[in-house]
């Protein structure tokens, strides 16, 4: 589980109520909600969806036949009204929704009515690139404020969005699109990254020399590299947005209508395209911000310091801030550029009210040092979140004290790309915190733990975490694969029964604590990448016959990439070899995924029926005793691996 390391540390009797300040002026001081949404989930969730406007009201709340759900089905609303014509309509059309910063540190301000019109004429744009409802755009973009506009153009007029990670590499790219057959793409010439360019037109051209399904590309100028524009294919979005007509009414949507697509690793080396839908995704994006945040639109200033190309950015960036009306703050570049001081500089020149980032991050800032932090005013922070992967009580209570001066709540905030919306977290005005745990299911949301038999397990105890009831932000399906689907999530424990493949425990008050995947799937930094997908990148370098991959714990990046790899006969292997193979795989799929270490083996330990057994080279990798290793074929070949592993040169 890659969480020994962290178990080792939790202390389940250190408990924080809500700061006294915070609290006096907090939504939801009372914890009744819970018993209130526990009495009657629909209704509570029906109650939170009759915040949105609705342009017909659904009849039925929840239409469940595991595992497929519909929420508010019937009901027709349309997002990027719900996120801004409304506000504009209620006067707040001068209210700030970005504050949006580059890299390099030029700046724009984005008001709702600037951001409602930007909107309106590059859905037009849409329109005359010839993309419609149920149309599928693929959105390969650095952290730009077109990216937001164009999410919610495709949203006004019911295309599909399917934004790939600025950071994924052509073919990552070329398989996305070609997956759900996107007929447009929107890229940009560059994105700015740690003060240098990279050129994603450059890793979109290679992408495109074989995605039949584009008809065209639309090129956001950002960076000013020179890029090719292929004629008739190829277009600027300054020539081709701004001169469009202002006005375009948005579409009337089913509630159950796809809003977007986003891609994740999964335990196989395909990605999978999660499905989210219209009116159950908003209805719970919104409530989660709103609370979880504790937002007041008229005075926060907040900040998710994802990108909006992982499922993150999606809900707490575009979708939940917008439909609260809220006023964000958006970062195009990395947390040290130009210094380590650059995220509290932001804080502190935007008046910064919610921080909401991951623990990898907060790590680095701790190892960066506090005089970073302690250089700006950060008083205006009122609350801090992070997301992404489980945090060690360490870094949540340096996150409270030195960032927070301990009066913000630390609200821990367990979900995936699947849940759509935040599933376990405290509300911070009413919900006792404990350093490294997520605390309860939100209202509403219905959370257990299960035994590898199917039994539940009590409390205190551990196993694996499920969702026992559905949730309106759920995924509705994996584009194109419903087998996938079905086996990936719901059949594990049967009808109805949500396997989120994450270990869990929850501790004599009843506490969730989060301990790290139970799957092929590693956490780096927060992000998901699937063992089995980095080892099919390995493989198709014609100098490896065999690879092996396993996440290590890793004090920094909660997990770190190692990989065994055994090559073709005649092959010499040595670091070059071993260099040109992580940089095979960053290529391949994206840097993010390059092995942090890489160790040749002459053979892999395997069971009788040749299965490779990753959880003896975690052991390796990990330096830890072995485990079983009664089914091995053949044991000599650990001792080996073993061996060679302590004394190759690795980082970590
Ligand atoms: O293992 C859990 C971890 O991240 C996984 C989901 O990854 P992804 O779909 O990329 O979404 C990340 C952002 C929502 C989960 O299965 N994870 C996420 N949040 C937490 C977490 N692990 C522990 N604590 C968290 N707060």
């Amino acid at each position: 589980m890659g969480s020994d390391a962290i178990e080792g540390l939790l202390d389940e009797s250190r408990t924080f109520p809500p700061p006294v300040e915070f609290k006096k002026g907090s939504l939801q001081t009372s914890a009744e909600i819970y018993d209130e949404a526990e009495a009657d989930f629909e209704g509570f969730w029906a109650r939170e969806a009759a915040e949105l406007d609705w342009y017909q009201e659904w009849d039925t709340i929840l239409d469940w036949q595991p595992p497929y759900a519909k929420w508010f089905v019937g009901g027709k609303l349309n997002v990027s009204h719900n996120c801004l014509d409304r506000h504009v309509e209620a006067g707040h059309g001068d209210q700030v929704a970005y504050h949006w910063e580059g890299e390099p540190g030029d700046t724009r301000t984005i008001t709702y009515a600037q951001l409602l019109d930007d909107v309106q004429r590059t859905a037009n744009a849409l329109k005359e690139l010839g993309v419609g409802r149920g149309d599928r755009v693929a959105v390969y973009l650095g952290m730009v404020p077109e990216l937001p506009t164009i999410m919610l153009a495709c949203a006004r007029i019911g295309a599909i969005h399917s934004v790939v990670f600025g950071g994924f590499s052509a073919a990552a790219l070329r398989d996305r699109i070609n997956d759900s057959e996107c007929k447009l793409l929107v890229t940009a010439d560059g994105a700015w990254r740690r003060g240098s360019v990279f050129s994603l037109k450059d890793n979109a051209d290679e992408a495109l020399a074989d995605t039949p399904s584009i008809e065209h590309v639309l090129v956001v100028k950002r960076t000013e590299n020179d890029v090719e524009m292929t004629d008739g294919r190829d277009l600027w979005w300054h020539d081709v947005v701004p001169g469009q007509d202002a006005d375009c009414p948005p579409e009337h949507m089913d509630s159950e209508d796809l809003l977007y697509l986003l891609y994740t690793s999964g335990t196989t080396g395909k990605p999978k395209g999660i499905m989210h839908t219209t009116g159950g995704y908003l209805t719970q994006v919104a409530f989660t911000h709103k609370y979880v945040f504790d937002l007041k639109p008229d005075s926060d200033v907040f900040w998710c310091a994802a990108d909006i190309g992982w499922v993150t950015g999606h809900s707490y960036i575009v979708y939940g801030p917008l439909a609260n009306r809220a006023t964000s703050v958006m970062y195009e570049g990395t947390p040290n550029h130009p210094a380590e001081d650059r995220f509290w500089a932001i804080v502190a020149k935007y008046g910064v009210t919610q921080l909401y980032t991951a623990p990898t991050a907060i790590r680095a800032f701790m190892k960066w040092g506090d005089e970073h932090p302690a250089k700006h005013d950060l008083s205006s922070l009122r609350l801090l979140g992070t997301v992404g992967e489980p945090i060690n009580p360490e870094a949540w209570m340096w996150y409270r004290e030195v960032i927070g001066g301990d009066r913000c709540p630390v609200v821990d905030t367990w979900w995936q790309t699947e849940t759509g919306g935040m599933m376990i977290a405290p509300l911070p005005g009413a919900t006792t915190t404990k350093p490294g745990s997520a605390t309860f299911p939100l209202p509403g949301i219905s959370a257990t733990i299960y035994d590898d038999r199917g039994n539940e397990v009590g409390v205190p105890g551990g196993g694996y975490l499920v969702l026992d009831r559905p949730w309106p932000s759920m995924l509705r399906g994996i584009w194109g694969d419903e087998q996938r689907f079905k086996d990936t999530y719901w059949s594990r424990y049967g009808e109805g029964i949500y396997f989120a493949g994450d270990g869990a425990k929850r501790d004599a008050d009843g506490y969730f604590w989060l301990l790290g995947r139970v799957d092929d799937v590693m956490n780096v930094s927060g992000h998901r990448i699937s063992t089995t997908e980095v080892e099919s990148a390995l493989v198709s370098h014609p100098a490896v016959a065999e690879a092996a991959v396993v996440g290590r714990a890793d004090a920094q990046t909660g997990q770190a990439i190692a990989a065994f790899v055994t090559t073709r006969g005649g092959v010499e292997e040595n670091e070059d070899l071993a260099k040109e193979l992580r940089d095979h795989v960053a290529k391949m799929i994206s840097p993010i995924a390059k092995p942090a270490s890489l160790l040749f083996t002459g053979d892999l330990p395997k069971t009788r029926s040749g299965k490779i057994m990753r959880r003896l080279l975690k052991d390796i990798a990990e330096d830890k005793q072995l485990g079983d290793t009664t089914t091995l074929a053949d044991a000599s070949v650990v001792d080996s691996i073993k061996n060679r592993y302590l004394d190759s040169p690795h980082d970590g």
